[in-house]
């Protein structure tokens, strides 16, 4: 079957960048700077500026992101630490990779997100953190949860490896809490051409220790061969930093489109049998994805496929479902296991025409019907 709309274009975001990015990018290539040097310095210090804090650490990854603020925040064996089960696996494994023991939540029934509601429910004496994840694009009531946070003396750390450029009430994803962690995945609103991530925190002495955990355990000053720490090696590359600037400037005009498309999604299948999430007023959604709920999910993405119109499942499987992770279960989360059979992705990216938005809507109303 020859696609007719792509799940998203990464080509096309290239495309874009390339000849902006062409002669920085050759001269590294040709004289062999691959690690570290200005262009990471320089993407770090725009990255922490657009999000809104003082710091920010390249690292290699989304997820080392995560285990590395938790490493560097001392969370280890003993600790807990608050997970909603909607989330990928890295969230929670981050966790368990430290050491510590993830307690699975449920999600409000209408965003898919963290409530404070639910955090205030997992907290025990042994809890020291929690995991805020701003999936699909959307963002969790910080505020909120923050007083929460605040008030059990835990830290608020954002995975917002989907949420580049989300706001709510004016606060960009990233700036609350003690540290936000991104990911730089190609298919991220913010993606480099491989793997990549980043650590934001307006903590000077928590970014220092991520950043000399990435880094073997230099430490800043330190000579080549002296480590103070044991740490990993898991550094931004020179390249993606480049691209990733690049990008950067045009993350916002590209959020912008992905909003566009969202609405006309959102004024085409309100109404119908298809459940969209909902958005909460003063909530500038990043659309990531365009998940929707529909009861026969399978069926609907067959048809579909039929018509050349690809989509994802995020996720099929909750966390505290994963084998990997069933030991840590307390109990059944009724709305993460059922959103786990309802929920898909649509295509939605900034290259994306309102036609094929016409296109999928048409496709999807007609195979719900039928
Ligand atoms: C919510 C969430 N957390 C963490 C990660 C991990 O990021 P990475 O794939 O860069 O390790 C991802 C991305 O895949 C994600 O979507």
């Amino acid at each position: 079957m020859q696609t007719v709309v792509p799940f998203t274009d990464l080509g096309a975001m290239a495309r874009e960048i390339w000849p902006g990015i062409e002669k920085e990018f050759t001269e590294a290539l040709l004289t062999g700077r691959y690690i570290g040097g200005e262009p990471v310095a320089q993407f770090e210090r725009r990255w922490a500026a657009y999000c809104g804090t003082t710091h920010a650490v390249g690292v290699a990854n989304g997820t080392d992101a995560l285990e590395l603020t938790l490493l560097a925040l001392g969370i280890g064996p003993g600790d807990e630490v608050v997970v909603p089960s909607n989330t990928f696996i890295a969230t929670a494994a981050a966790v368990v990779r430290a050491g510590a023991t993830p307690v699975f939540t449920d999600v409000d029934p209408d965003t898919l997100l963290l409530t404070p509601q639910h955090l205030t429910a997992a907290l025990t004496p042994r809890t020291r953190a929690v995991m805020v994840v701003h999936l699909y694009g959307n963002i969790a009531d910080l505020a909120a949860l923050e007083a929460v946070a605040n008030t059990a003396g835990i830290h608020l750390i954002e995975d917002a490896a989907q949420a580049h450029g989300a706001e709510r009430d004016g606060h960009r994803a990233g700036s609350r809490g003690t540290a936000a962690c991104f990911s730089f995945y190609p298919g991220k609103n913010l993606g480099a051409l491989g793997d990549a991530g980043a650590v934001v925190t307006s903590d000077p002495a928590l970014a220092e220790r991520i950043r000399a955990l990435a880094n073997h355990g230099r430490t800043n000053g330190s000579a080549h061969y002296e480590h103070d720490y044991i740490g990993t090696n898991s550094r931004l590359d020179t390249l993606q930093a480049i691209a990733l600037t690049a990008k950067l400037d045009h993350l916002d005009a590209w959020t912008d489109a992905r909003i566009d498309l969202a609405a006309v999604y959102r004024k085409r299948l309100t109404g119908t049998e298809v459940r969209l999430t909902a958005l909460d007023d003063g909530v500038r959604h990043a659309y990531h994805l365009m998940v929707v709920r529909v009861p026969d999910r399978d069926k609907v993405r067959q048809a579909l496929s039929h018509l050349g119109i690809q989509t994802g499942i995020h996720y099929p499987l909750p966390c505290h479902s994963q084998p990997p992770l069933r030991r840590y279960a307390t109990g059944p989360l009724p709305v993460c296991e059922q959103a786990a059979k309802e929920q898909f992705s649509l295509p939605i990216y900034p290259h994306m025409t309102l036609d094929q938005v016409d296109l999928v809507c048409e496709a999807l109303i007609e195979a719900v019907a039928s």
